[in-house]
């Protein structure tokens, strides 16, 4: 294909929900290196940490050390995850400009994962997207469970709609639906993304995040791509879980997604042999093996036919 079919946004979550769930601890300059091979890759939104509890996440715990130490570089946005007044504080402190508060459709996921209903979430989350609306900062909400609790099961769309709705209503620049548990397929998405449009949301204030679980996570970038919405999340190596969704397994790999959309003809500004090369990274500080699909084929080149930037 030589026309591009349009921009599609990677939002690369590897340093974040990639890491997060890690049991070995990773050493802060190993996060920055990863972070710095992702930019070189070209990626523009790179969600660095979080600013949570350091007991509820401990592999997270060096976040304020992280931001000080990271190159933060022009033109690439490094949001953070804030859960709270204190998270938002350690943010200032930092000298961050983009956040992204978490909340669920679920009462019990929320209640587990940050100690709050959603109703309480949403309260917390006001005087803080205040405040960041009055510093300029870039904001984004997530919906967790979009599809599916790992406690009460079955998610309904309206609800979704529902808590996104009131995350825009507190200003948030954008919302991103969140497959926590992996469960979703993609007439799900595309019912959602019709919810979402239904209840007046703007599709370029939407983004999808999609966890691998089960398989489908291509599937439904598809039918988000079909139903109108063009920014993904995904994790460079596949990494990723949640300590308080059990059950929840790898992202959809940066990797995979971004061979699969160059393949397709969208543009994304992003390099798959660089994501490789931070995926490889990933891999050798988790002392794992790269097991995406593309970590392991590599890319392709349709000139010649030989595979690229394969390992070696
Ligand atoms: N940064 C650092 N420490 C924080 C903090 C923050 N943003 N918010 C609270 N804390 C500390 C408190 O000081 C307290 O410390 P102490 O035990 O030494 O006194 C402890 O964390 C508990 O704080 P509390 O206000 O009682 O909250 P809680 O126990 O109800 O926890 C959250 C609420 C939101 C702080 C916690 O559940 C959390 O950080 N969750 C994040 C989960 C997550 O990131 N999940 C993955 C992303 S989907
Ligand atoms: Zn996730």
């Amino acid at each position: 294909m030589s026309e591009t079919r349009g921009h599609v946004r990677i939002y690369e979550v590897g340093p974040r929900d990639g890491l997060q769930n890690e049991a070995t601890p990773i050493p802060t300059e190993a996060k920055a290196r990863f972070i710095g091979l992702l930019a070189d890759a070209g990626l523009k939104e790179i969600e660095a940490t979080s600013f949570v509890s350091p007991s509820a996440i401990p592999q997270l715990a060096d976040a304020d050390a992280l931001l000080a130490s990271l190159e933060r570089r022009a033109g690439i946005r490094y949001p953070v995850l804030v859960p709270n007044q204190r998270g938002m504080d350690r943010a200032e402190a930092a000298g961050v400009d983009a956040i992204a508060v978490f909340t669920a459709a679920s009462d019990a996921f929320t209640t587990r994962n940050i100690g709050m209903t959603v109703e309480e979430s949403l309260a917390t989350f006001a005087p803080l997207l205040r405040r960041a609306r009055e510093l300029g900062w870039w904001t984004r909400g997530y919906v967790s469970t979009a599809f599916g609790c790992p406690y009460t099961g079955r998610v309904e769309p309206s609800r979704v709609i529902e808590v996104a709705a009131r995350l825009l209503e507190l200003d948030v620049d954008e919302v991103c639906f969140g497959d926590t548990i992996g469960v979703g397929v993609p007439g799900q998405v595309e019912e959602l993304t019709g919810f979402a449009e239904d209840g007046g949301i703007p599709l370029e204030r939407v983004a999808y995040h999609f966890h691998d679980t089960r398989g489908t996570a291509l599937a439904n970038v598809a039918a988000g791509l079909g139903s109108g919405v063009t920014c993904f999340d995904a994790a460079a190596g596949g990494t990723g879980g949640c300590p308080y969704a059990p059950g929840a397994a790898g992202n959809l790999a940066t990797e995979d997604l971004v061979y699969f959309l160059d393949a397709e003809g969208y543009d994304t500004g992003v390099s798959l042999a660089g994501v490789l090369e931070a995926a490889r990274y990933v891999a050798g500080v988790l002392g794992k093996p790269l097991a995406t699909k593309v970590g392991q084929a590599g890319g392709w080149d349709p000139a010649t036919g030989a595979a690229v930037a394969r390992p070696a």
